[in-house]
């Protein structure tokens, strides 16, 4: 059965740096260029493209296989692409100069080459070698923190329309030797491109790391640079049992690159949380901790009828104001400057928000919250809690185990919680009902609805 016309199969493998792979020839620039071809011609839905792992005849990479006839091309280029798309899933005809055809050379080469590697790794178990994917997980900070620090200088908008080490750090103020190394590194993590010694930015990086461009991801990003000094204080937070004091994280500067992170991710996750919980019978909404106010602005912009009331720190209310402002939404959002963890929250409120907000605090903290988010709720009410939600044992998923140390080393005695942890504090503080909404990407919704 072949519910397509043509089923592609383009080899991804990745391999450690100096073996021959698909990749280091080029595949994912073939895999690109033929989803974009594929389209452009209409094809999509007779087309299925799929990638793979390694067919065993790398040094002849990239290799791709189109089923069901079983027409199998080696080193394919991105140039190639539009030939193979017309011809052979346009029109029947495969393109018979890279056509690889020799059975029996390309039997012995894959049966060969498991061979070999099954030898290989047999050698390396035998002498112990560290496995590459734990060498590669302990030396993962490298690119990151290469990419953070070209971040902090501004680097990418340094280099504008291009420029040598020395000029980029001039404009950055730093010592052009260590410029010039910090440059090569982006080359070689794919973010930058070099003539000469002349360092351009590639599309990818123009687009999101430039000052001036429309996706620029800079300031949001910042943020994770600031928590890099936090999680070097990893060890000492573990022999402690809550975050070590480093003295760079009280200033405006901090708390302003903070909400821009917060905003770069919900300015996106808004709209799903709006269709997810609907606006039907919410007219007053209560966004606790709001940040950037991105949840209310998204509720603001879905109902005319919705009035939010943000509740945020004195020192992020002002910038909660930008926002909201420069979203043209004031007359439906107003703000608060208080602290969550005390007082009263009002009455009446059809839906109250804690999106990304229980992670900062202890089990008893957010009982004690949702306890006076039930008494503010109307009839009916919904209390919605965003967050990475773990799993029962707390081993998973991967992004929701990591993100608990992120509030070790951030917080006093916050952590990521688990589905039945939420549902307990929701029951305790008297909700009828508790689901759960699994939104596309790493948060997901606890609703606590009020009889
Ligand atoms: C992780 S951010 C989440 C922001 C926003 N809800 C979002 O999802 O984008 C946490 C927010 O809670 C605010 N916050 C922290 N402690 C607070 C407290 N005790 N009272 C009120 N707001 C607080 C912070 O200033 C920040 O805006
Ligand atoms: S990596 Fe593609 S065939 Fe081996």
């Amino acid at each position: 059965m072949e519910p397509f016309r043509f089923h592609l199969f383009v080899c991804t493998q990745q391999k450690p740096e100096g073996v021959p792979s698909c990749p280091a020839s080029g595949s994912f620039a073939v895999l690109g260029a033929l989803d974009h071809e594929i389209q452009a011609r209409g094809l999509g839905k007779d087309v299925q493209l799929t990638t793979c792992g390694c067919m065993g005849l790398c040094d002849e990479g990239p290799v791709m296989v189109v089923y069901p006839a079983g027409v199998w091309y080696r080193r394919v280029k991105a140039a190639d692409v539009s030939e193979i798309v017309g011809a052979h899933l346009g029109d029947g005809k495969p393109i018979e100069r890279l056509v690889w055809n020799d059975a029996a050379a390309m039997k012995a080469m894959a049966v060969e080459h498991g061979e070999k590697y099954r030898e290989a790794m047999a050698m390396r178990d035998k002498a112990g070698t560290l496995p590459d994917r734990l060498d590669q997980m302990i030396r993962g900070y490298w690119p990151s923190r290469c990419l953070l620090t070209a971040l902090e200088f501004d680097i990418f908008t340094a280099i504008g329309e291009g420029g040598n080490a020395a000029q980029i750090g001039t404009k950055i103020h730093a010592n052009a030797r260590a410029v010039g190394t910090l440059l090569n590194a982006l080359v070689a993590l794919g973010v930058l491109s070099k003539s000469g010694d002349v360092y351009k930015n590639t599309p990818e990086s123009a687009r999101f790391f430039v000052e001036g461009s429309k996706d620029n991801h800079r300031n949001g990003l910042l943020h994770i640079a600031n928590i890099w000094h936090r999680w070097s204080t990893l060890t000492d937070a573990v022999r402690s049992g809550t975050r070590v004091p480093i003295g760079r994280d009280d200033t405006s500067e901090w708390t302003r690159d903070f909400i821009a992170g917060m905003q770069r991710n919900a300015k996106d996750r808004g709209p799903l949380v709006v269709k997810a919980l609907g606006t039907a019978g919410v007219r007053r909404i209560l966004d606790l901790g709001g940040g950037s106010g991105a949840y209310s602005i998204a509720f603001a912009k879905a109902s005319p009828e919705v009035r939010c009331e943000i509740l945020d720190v004195p020192e992020v209310v002002p910038l909660t104001t930008e926002y909201v402002s420069q979203a043209s939404v004031s007359g439906q959002v107003s703000l608060r400057a208080g602290d969550m963890l005390h007082g009263d929250f009002g009455s009446g409120y059809d839906l109250i928000m804690l999106n990304a907000i229980c992670h900062m605090f202890s089990p008893e903290q957010n009982r004690d919250i949702f306890l006076r988010a039930r008494r503010a709720l109307a009839p009916k009410g919904r209390l919605v809690v965003q967050d990475f939600i773990l799993n029962p044992e707390k081993t998973g998923p991967q992004h929701a185990a990591l993100f608990s140390l992120n509030m070790l080393v951030s917080t006093d005695a916050g952590a990521s919680y688990s589905e039945p942890e939420y549902a307990e504090w929701m029951k305790a503080a008297g909700f009828a009902e508790v689901s759960r909404i699994d939104l596309h990407g790493p948060s997901s919704l606890i609703v606590g609805l009020v009889k």
